[in-house]
């Protein structure tokens, strides 16, 4: 089959190198794609953002089988929808059922009518009202642009200073222009964080490995958050808390969509607080995670391509995940000053040293090739993933890979999957 996948950061990396392990595959086409996705598949740089017509140009021309979307924003703008309509295969959910991540007021207020356990909060347009709604709360907040903003649009205020700064940011000075119009104003949550992905073909449902993602810029958690910094799996996760998950979040997240007229079908990512062994939800997303996809792909022994046709098809009951016991880090490298305003157009050096070290992936992210050089060019640049037998081994072996590698202003955590260790 040829297949095509959306997207050009390090998880569509991810995905296309799976995809290639696939005897099913033919060949792989990735839009826009990315320096390291050029490796296994043809790139093609269209404008898939506004209008779909020139990829379903494309995916004629190429006689493309199938397509895998890997961001959220065409999903939330409605391409599976798009798809279906010209009989073209696709994976994902539709406009409506991707409303779970496009509005987190959408999201808010489905999780209360359903009884789906998450923080307690307060929906605005008014900077007034939230301010004076703010004034009043004994607890911390955490303050969220109602759309989508690149997984940077939820603040985690330690003060109602601070909480008053973000909403007068988001309502007044619109901060997040139009994904800003609405905020959340949520309870802060305290616990562990676990990311909890399903695959569902709307009616069998089946449980990724675990895994953990580290969304803060700076070590143990400090600094504004990221689209994600580094990721491992397994994450800790005990079998009364993944039934307390099935049962009281995915079951009723999954009926409750049914019920809304948006039955869903795809991969449903969940960020979840965990306190005291009681799960909440953080956020839904409709899509694989990213760097989670890093971390999980790598220990996954199916064929991807014939999970992801299960999806589509109706038939993932037939299908059996089957896992490597081994665990997966990935250590993403940042260029400096991200998530705020970030520098590119570094050179990238030692990257080629990577493929000496067994079982060391560098998914590319933010990168691409300049006369023979490699060249940043994104604010996450490479996710250096690391599959060994113990979680410790991964993040050895994760951060021995990272030490070959050097750009000028480069970041990266250096407390990646510790918490796995305590
Ligand atoms: P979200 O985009 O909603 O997933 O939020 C991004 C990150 O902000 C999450 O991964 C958490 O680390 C943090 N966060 C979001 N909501 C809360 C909350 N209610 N309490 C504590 N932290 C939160
Ligand atoms: N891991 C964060 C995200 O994919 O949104």
């Amino acid at each position: 089959m040829r297949v095509l996948v959306v997207g050009s950061g390090g998880r569509e990396h991810a995905l296309c190198w799976k995809l290639s392990q696939s005897p099913m595959v033919e060949k792989i086409y990735c839009v826009p794609g990315n320096g390291g996705i050029e490796e296994i598949a043809q790139c093609v740089d269209l404008e898939y953002e506004k209008s779909f017509s020139e990829l379903v140009q494309l995916i004629k021309k190429e006689k493309i089988d199938y397509t895998l979307v890997g961001p959220e924003a065409p999903l939330v703008a409605g391409m599976v929808d798009y798809f279906r309509k010209r009989e073209l295969k696709i994976f994902g959910p539709s406009k409506k059922a991707a409303r779970i991540e496009g509005s987190k007021v959408f999201a808010k207020r489905f999780m209360k009518k359903y009884q789906i356990p998450t923080a307690d909060f307060a929906i605005f347009s008014d900077s007034v009202k939230a301010i004076e709604y703010i004034e009043k709360q004994s607890k911390p907040q955490v303050i969220k642009v109602d759309g989508l903003a690149g997984g940077k649009g939820a603040l985690v205020c330690q003060t109602k200073r601070e909480a008053v700064k973000a909403v007068k940011e988001i309502l007044e000075e619109k901060a997040f222009g139009d994904a800003g119009k609405r905020i959340v104003v949520e309870e802060r949550l305290r616990g562990k964080e676990i990311s909890f992905f399903v695959l569902t073909d709307g009616t069998a449902v089946k449980a990724l490995v675990s895994s953990q993602d580290h969304k803060p810029i700076l070590d143990y958690d400090n600094g504004p958050n990221t689209g994600g910094m580094g990721a491992y799996s397994p994450a800790p996760l005990s079998p009364s808390l993944f039934r307390k998950i099935m049962g009281r979040i995915i079951q009723p997240t999954l009926g409750g969509l049914k019920e809304e007229d948006s039955p869903y079908r795809g991969v449903l990512y969940l960020g979840l607080m965990i306190e005291a062994g009681e799960p909440k939800v953080l956020e839904f997303n409709a899509r694989f995670g990213d760097p989670e996809t890093q971390v999980t792909l790598p220990r996954l022994k199916n064929d991807l391509l014939k999970v992801l046709l299960a999806v589509s098809q109706g038939s993932l009951e037939r299908i059996k995940l089957e896992w490597r016991r081994q665990a997966a880090t990935c250590v993403v490298l940042s260029s400096a000053g991200y998530p705020g305003k970030y520098e590119t157009g570094k050179t990238i050096e030692g990257l080629s040293q990577l493929s000496h070290i067994k079982n060391v992936f560098p998914f590319w992210a933010g990168v691409k090739r300049e006369n023979g050089n490699l060249i940043t060019s994104g604010g996450r640049v490479l996710g250096i993933t690391a599959l060994a037998d113990t979680i410790k081994e991964s993040i050895r072996q994760a951060y021995r890979g990272v030490s070959k590698v050097h750009f000028e202003g480069m970041h990266y955590r250096s407390d990646i999957g510790y918490q796995a260790l305590k």
